[in-house]
């Protein structure tokens, strides 16, 4: 876009907009509080079965009800969600008539909570609200009934954005539905709901938090971007500002500090707790500036095979965790992305290690990234998860469909550079 003289018009704002976070041991007894402070009087519940089975959901669901709230609980969330699952829970909402949302579990659920609110509150097919260009990506005309989500994994940090991600089978990719209205009214983070997670899980959803704040942190500034002619116009994805800076800068120290003794020791309360801290607080950043080329290479990695067996995983069929299927480009996507800004990303390095780096160069962020993914018991890389030479350009592909995030990678990347990213990320190490 060009001023009126010729001259590019450069954006000069950015908009900061974060979910209210209630945090801490013992949180989620408000859960019917919150509810009732939002005016529901009937809402629906949703979450997965492994949350069901280990009771969470009832001891959560009986803090709601003691408000005088009525509750349905919609039990049908696919690990991952589909366009299918996801019309499932659309569905059940149109059909219960409530007047709020609560998501109970992972990021699956809550995003599955996001999406049965948006279609009850403006009933639409899912694929007119997905971004283009995959669906039409219509915007919700006004606010959604109240949504309160209760995190029990330290990762996604949906409780905190505006995102919900979903799987189209059929065209073999992940995508999302993304608008402000779609951030939660209520986010709510009790770190004695996490007691029971396997340690695989703990690593991914530690590493997916790593990569939203890393990514967010060292993502193109907002002031490099075009003027949008009108605010509507412009993306959820800002890319780094001064703001977003801080939250990704405090996600990756508590990153560095806590995701180890998390995965190591179960019982270690003091560092699933920061963890899930970390979880929020990325998810405040990467809501506000974005993530780029690890979650653009992530959405075809988890959607075209379905074969790595991760091990703790509850599920019937086998699944690519979200965080490894993120966490395998980072360290060549940061490689390639040292030239758009050496210093932050050597900060990045520093905040996850908490040691000065000397003499830094494009390999120190990366090897960083090798030793945590080596630690936590990582994939060593994309061949892991089930691929060979001949798929990269399948995977290319499929990221290439993620305009929406590489826009605001601090490198312009194309086909071919995502390809060297993904051969150079077949094993790390
Ligand atoms: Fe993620």
């Amino acid at each position: 876009m060009t001023a009126g003289d010729g001259a590019p018009r450069q954006e000069t704002i950015f908009t900061m907009e974060a979910t209210p976070i209630k945090f801490g041991p013992g949180a989620s007894a408000d859960t019917g509080w919150e509810l009732k402070r939002l005016g529901a009087e009937r809402v629906m519940v949703v979450s997965d079965s492994g949350v069901i089975a280990a009771g969470i959901t009832d001891k959560v669901r009986e803090r709601i009800e003691a408000e005088g709230i009525e509750t349905v609980v919609f039990d049908k969330v696919h690990v991952e969600p589909t366009a299918g699952s996801l019309q499932q829970a659309a569905d059940f909402a149109l059909d219960g008539e409530f007047d709020g949302f609560v998501g109970i579990g992972g990021g699956s659920s809550m995003d599955t909570a996001k999406v049965a609110d948006l279609v009850s509150t403006h009933p639409a097919e899912i694929m007119d609200y997905v971004n283009p260009p995959v669906g039409e990506g219509r915007k919700p005309p006004s606010p959604l009934k109240p949504l309160v989500m209760v995190p029990t994994t330290a990762g996604t940090g949906s409780e905190a954005t505006s995102v919900a991600v979903l799987d189209i089978p059929d065209q073999r990719l992940k995508t999302g539905i993304s608008h402000r209205y779609l951030r939660p009214h209520q986010g709510i983070v009790d770190p004695d709901l996490t007691r029971s997670l396997p340690k695989a899980v703990t690593a991914s959803c530690g590493l997916d938090v790593v990569c939203h704040a890393a990514e967010s942190f060292i993502s193109r500034p907002y002031d490099t971007r075009d003027r949008p002619e009108s605010p509507d116009d412009r993306p959820p994805y800002q890319g780094s500002n001064p703001i977003s800076d801080l939250w990704s800068a405090k996600a990756l120290e508590l990153g560095g500090r806590y995701l180890r003794r998390a995965v190591e020791n179960p019982d270690d309360l003091e560092a699933r707790g920061f963890m899930m801290l970390g979880a929020s607080l990325a998810g405040v950043g990467f809501g506000s500036a974005g993530v780029h080329i690890p979650h653009a290479c992530s959405y075809p990695i988890a959607a075209i095979k379905h074969e790595y067996q991760p091990e703790g995983y509850d599920v019937d069929e086998p699944l690519t965790p979200h965080g490894y299927s993120v966490i395998v480009t980072a360290p060549a996507a940061f490689r390639f992305t040292y030239q758009g800004d050496p210093d932050k990303h050597h900060k990045v390095a520093e905040l996850l290690t908490g040691k000065p780096v000397e003499d830094g160069d494009e390999n120190t962020l990366p090897d960083v990234l090798v030793d945590l993914m080596s630690q936590v018991g990582a994939p060593r890389g994309v061949r892991e998860l089930g691929y060979e030479e001949d798929e990269i350009d399948d995977i290319v592909d499929g990221a290439m469909k993620q305009q929406r995030l590489l826009v605001i990678a601090p490198a312009e990347v194309g086909p071919n550079e995502l390809a060297g990213i993904v051969r150079e990320s077949m094993e790390n190490w």
